[in-house]
């Protein structure tokens, strides 16, 4: 017999079927034994009754312990009550292995704990419905960007030189020579956004950050989308609609999943539409001021300063043109006021922060060289991108949205370690 998938149980009512699976959870009433069943696509309640199921199915079922893994047939039928909706009454069950003391039980664990256990607590409802919607999340993403003819293309992951920061680099030796794991594929797609116009790069990123905050990784996934000959509202809108598009869909194909098993106030998600509100940094450094915010105009948002902008608004704020000063070395000066720069940074709302960072990239030769020698970057490594500017310049622009922080916002979590299958923080390598 083939075994089927609880995700599509609902098809197999009123027949045997074959599941392969673990034991998610056990529990017996004397006379009845009740076996949550996982299988990878689903859970499914179980039962063993001893009157029907015969002494030695009865006595199989009392061995089982929490995560042993089985192979169980039975007869389906519809529960309104059961998880799931359906209900097996079993006929047969073979064991593949009893398993061992299961460390993760129903009760609470710490984090850290958890953490450790990473690799098993992937198995938890909790962490396998934050795992579908982050797949779900991934396809979303790339449809947008597929559906409007945007190329995909894979930057390199080892690169020669710095893209957001010397700070931040993981250095790597490379055959002799020094190599950094990237910190955004930008550079790169401002290349093949010459040669295909609009391109986006997915890939994982690399940032040695020495900070211990719930929304930080080193190791974090950015979908970064890059635009031939356009500006800063163009890919404000882009930005717009693309987290107008996931939200939505998210919340179209993982409701359940979002209010039943995260318990998600889906309602602040509902709000995600367009137009979002744009202010610029002067207007967002005005407003803390006015909150009462200790914040000095000039420096960089911190995260409260984020959650008090956000806290103004129903649905996300972009805030456009920072000082110069405080963004990466290839922002566009704002031709109306040259101390600042045609960037963006789109702060989700509830606390959630900054999840897209972007702007107009500088296309002129000259500014560039200048702008590279003052953040004192090796010249020489920006030689091929400084060639963009030589043959055939073009005003372009793009940003970066970080899946992880998106997908805490979304599934509305309190930190983003539990966005990815095996986070890398400061103070965890392993599992
Ligand atoms: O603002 P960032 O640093 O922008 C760039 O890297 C640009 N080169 C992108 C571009 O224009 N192509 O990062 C973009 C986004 C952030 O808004 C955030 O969502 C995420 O990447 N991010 C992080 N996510 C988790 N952990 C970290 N340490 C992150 N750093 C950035
Ligand atoms: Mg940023």
């Amino acid at each position: 017999m083939q075994a089927v998938e609880i995700e599509r149980i609902g098809e197999y009512a009123g027949t045997e079927v074959l599941l392969k699976g673990w034991v998610y959870n056990v529990h017996s009433s004397g006379k009845i034994f009740f076996l949550l069943v996982r299988d990878g696509t689903g859970l499914m309640q179980c039962i063993v009754e001893r009157s029907s199921a015969g002494e030695e199915l009865f006595d199989k079922a009392a061995s089982l312990t929490q995560e042993s893994s089985i192979e169980i047939r039975g007869t389906i039928r519809e529960d309104k009550r059961a998880p799931g909706g359906y209900e097996m009454s079993v006929t047969g069950l073979s064991v593949i292995q009893i398993a061992e003391n299961y460390p993760i039980t129903p009760k609470e664990h710490g984090t850290d704990f958890l953490m450790d256990k990473r690799h098993l607590w992937l198995r938890g409802q909790r962490q396998h419905a934050i795992m579908r919607i982050r797949a779900g999340l991934i396809r979303f993403i790339r449809e947008y960007f597929d559906n409007r003819g945007f190329v995909c293309m894979d930057t390199p992951i080892f690169t020669p030189n710095a893209c957001e920061g010397t700070t931040t680099l993981f250095e790597t030796d490379y055959f002799g020579d020094k190599a950094y794991l990237t910190q955004s594929g930008q550079l790169y797609n401002e290349a093949t956004a010459a040669a295909f116009r609009k391109v986006y790069c997915f890939g994982p990123t690399f940032r040695a950050e020495k900070s211990k905050t719930r929304r930080h990784l080193i190791e974090f996934w950015m979908v970064e989308p890059e635009v031939a000959f356009a500006g800063l509202d163009d890919i404000m809108s882009l930005a717009e609609g693309l987290v107008v598009e996931i939200v939505g869909r998210a919340l179209e194909s993982y409701r359940a999943l979002l209010v039943d098993v995260l318990e998600r106030d889906v309602t602040k998600l509902e709000n995600v539409r367009a137009p979002f509100p744009r202010l610029s940094y002067d207007d967002a450094a005005a407003l803390l001021k006015k909150k009462g915010a200790a914040f000095e105009t000039g420096s960089d948002f911190g995260g409260t300063d984020e959650t008090m902008i956000s806290d103004e608004f129903d649905r996300p704020v972009f805030v456009h043109r920072f000082p110069a000063a405080i963004k990466a070395f290839y922002m566009q000066p704002d031709p109306d006021d040259a101390r600042l720069s045609l960037s963006v940074d789109l702060l989700a709302s509830e606390g959630y922060g900054e999840i897209i960072g972007g702007g107009q990239r500088i296309h002129d030769l000259a500014l560039l060289e200048r702008r590279i020698a003052e953040a004192g970057l090796p010249e020489k490594a920006f030689q091929w991108y400084l060639d963009l500017r030589r043959y055939g310049t073009f005003p372009h622009a793009g940003f970066g949205l970080g899946v992880e922080r998106t997908l805490s916002y979304v599934c509305g979590l309190q930190h983003v370690r539990e966005t990815i299958p095996f986070p890398r923080l400061i103070n965890r390598l392993t599992p």
